[in-house]
């Protein structure tokens, strides 16, 4: 996925444009590109790498093209062609003419680029992009309208696609479009503004107008058309974004990833308030309007989210099958998407997407809505394209993350299934009101638990130093906890590149034992509960392949100590509400080995923080 900005009105373009792929910059980093138009004649300026080689590109010339009024800029994920400066977006047409923004994937880009060749256009990249560019230019070739070259263009494209288009025949105006993929118009005195995402516009005006699917909109200084691509004029929904403009910044933490994972406690702390008041009173969950008669009936629930939200929703899975007693399959919307999925309006779908971005999940739970089921979507971003695909919507309240290894929402999405579970539960009277109330009581010390595990981060962080030059990691857990594993090892692996695998810890013996050496370290996730003896044992064994054993326990049991090279202790838990806590120091663990390693945290290479495309 990428960012796209545009602008159009009075002031400089320039620093709008940077600014808005500042704020657009956990989409990609790959590239960065913006076009504009400077004494009539249309210019790209792109830079390979992070948005600062692009500012320093453009900073040499500020004076010259600061006198463009209007300019489109992109950052780049890369998904057809390296991440090279030739590949960067703007795309153009051989005259030059046109540039072309562009967010997604044009599925037919061959079959297009060769119908464009042998008609004699020249390519210079390998982007799928490209194509646009010529074929908008052929478009206008033939129209001498913009709007109308787009359209027409859009009728050819297959694919999903967000695209901000200015031609230098063209003064002052700005086409963009949209299909499967976020984009919006900003709207300010004398001046539009378009971009993928709020926080690109937040700065300089409140008032936009989401664009739908196949909805083209023609922006000029004073003036805005919308039409669909039967040339229908469209009337506009104007909306207010309830959104106050935010200076992000790492409050003197050395990367965003650790500012976040020390927000948890507060994180914890805003996810619950309002919805648990106190121990003896029931959950209230208004979000969620499935009536409670419905509720009682649901016999089953299916949960679909990616990566991080993937695990969130695995432990959403045992909680709910052991609160609710009922029937939860998780699975990777990426994988429900494409088989015969069975499900109907008794079926309870469930999206979980920290950006309501994601491209999968969008489609998975459009799929489910299309069987009558009814939609919860659990996200961050109660503005984004999934929250608008929902029948219940639960705004997690991470506030922004920034960084692209996802922590603190993960924590808000797993404490909204406890939630969700025990307001379940209540209603359908299906759990022990005893482990209930004791739940609840736990989640309301949860917050200082994770302040606790946070006080003592050297311990980590010297763990951290002894583990990272380690090629290969190994976590193991059991029940509940194994959705920990695969977040600890995910963690580890986006930011350090280490390769790094959670398995159940019973599983270890069928297969993955037969890697264990002395250069093998394997964190076994050992909290007390029931399965504690179990994951005890396995670790002996792990052990007697000469694995270098590391603890992660709420338990004091000295006699694991001559187990466990290292012991990374938290307070003491309930098994039900362990995740929370464990999750915690394997965050940090993951910080400091990529810390130490010197890898860019914040912005891990080959990824972006929010997955627009399929
Ligand atoms: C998390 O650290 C990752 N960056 C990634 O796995 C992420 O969780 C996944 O892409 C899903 O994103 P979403 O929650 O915004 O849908
Ligand atoms: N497909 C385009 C490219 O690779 C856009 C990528 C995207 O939106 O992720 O340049």
């Amino acid at each position: 996925m990428c960012g796209i900005v545009g602008y159009v009105g009075n002031k400089s373009a320039l620093d709008i444009l940077l600014e808005g792929l500042t704020n657009l910059e956990y989409r990609g980093y790959d590239s960065a590109g913006i076009a504009v138009n400077v004494d009539g004649h249309v210019e790209l300026y792109k830079a390979e790498g992070k948005l600062q080689n692009l500012k320093d590109i453009t900073f040499e010339k500020k004076e010259h093209i600061s006198k463009s009024t209007i300019g489109i800029g992109h950052i780049r994920w890369a998904t057809h062609g390296a991440p090279t400066t030739i590949n960067a977006h703007p795309h153009s047409c051989n005259c030059g003419r046109v540039a072309v923004v562009h967010n997604g994937i044009i599925e037919n880009y061959k079959e297009l680029r060769a119908k464009l060749e042998k008609e004699g256009c020249v390519f210079r990249s390998q982007t799928d992009t490209e194509t646009v560019a010529h074929l908008v230019a052929k478009k206008f070739a033939q129209t001498h309208d913009l709007t109308e070259a787009v359209r027409l263009a859009t009728k050819e494209i297959e694919g999903a696609y967000a695209l901000c288009v200015i031609h230098q025949d063209i003064k002052n105006t700005i086409v963009a479009t949209r299909r499967n993929a976020p984009l919006l118009v900003g709207i300010g005195e004398g001046e539009y503004y378009v971009a993928s995402d709020v926080p690109a516009i937040i700065k300089y005006t409140k008032k936009a107008m989401y664009l739908e699917d196949n909805q083209i909109v023609t922006l000029t200084p004073d003036s805005m058309k919308l039409i669909d691509i039967d040339n229908n004029v469209i009337s506009q929904k104007i909306e207010i974004l309830p959104w106050e403009p935010v200076a992000l910044s790492k409050m003197g933490y050395k990367h965003f990833m650790l500012k976040e994972i020390h927000e948890q406690p507060d994180v914890v702390r805003n996810v619950l308030a309002g919805k648990l008041r106190a121990i003896d009173e029931n959950i209230s969950l208004n979000e969620v309007t499935l009536d409670k008669e419905s509720l009682k009936t649901l016999n089953r629930i299916q949960i679909v989210a990616c990566g991080t939200s993937l695990h969130a929703a695995m432990v959403g899975k045992y909680i709910m099958e052991e609160l609710c007693g009922i029937a939860v399959d998780v699975e990777p919307s990426s994988e429900y998407i494409y088989r015969k999925t069975v499900g109907d309006k008794n079926t309870l779908v469930i999206g979980v997407s920290q950006s309501g971005e994601t491209a999968d999940t969008i489609t998975a739970v459009r799929q489910a809505k299309s069987r009558g089921s009814h939609i919860l979507i659990v996200t961050n971003r109660p503005d984004s394209t999934m929250a608008r695909e929902a029948d219940s919507l639960i705004p997690v309240s991470a506030g922004i993350e920034v960084s692209v290894a996802a922590t603190k929402s993960y924590t808000a999405q797993v404490i909204s299934f406890y939630l969700l579970a025990i307001y379940i539960a209540e209603i359908k009277n299906s759990a022990n009101k005893e482990n209930l109330s004791n739940l609840k009581r736990e989640l309301i010390l949860l917050p200082q638990k994770i302040e606790k595990v946070l006080s003592h981060k050297e311990d980590v962080q010297a763990c951290a130093r002894r583990f990272a030059n380690s090629k290969d990691f190994i976590f193991i857990a059991r029940g509940i906890n194994y959705a920990t594993a695969l977040e600890g090892a995910l963690k580890l692996k986006e930011i350090s590149y280490i390769n790094a695998t959670g398995y159940t810890a019973g599983e270890l013996k069928h297969g993955p034992i037969a890697m264990l050496d002395e250069s093998m370290p394997v964190l076994s996730i050992l909290m007390k509960g029931q399965v504690y003896e179990k994951i005890l044992s396995n670790s002996e064994e792990a052990k007697a392949r000469n694995a270098r054993m590391i603890a992660l326990t709420d338990s004091d049991d000295t006699k694991i100590n001559d187990l466990f090279e290292c012991i990374i202790k938290v307070p003491e838990i309930i098994e039900t509400l362990s995740p929370v806590l464990a999750i915690v120091p394997l965050q940090l663990l993951a910080y400091y080995i990529a810390e130490f390693l010197g890898k860019d945290v914040d912005q891990p290479r080959n990824l972006a923080k929010s997955v627009t495309v399929e």
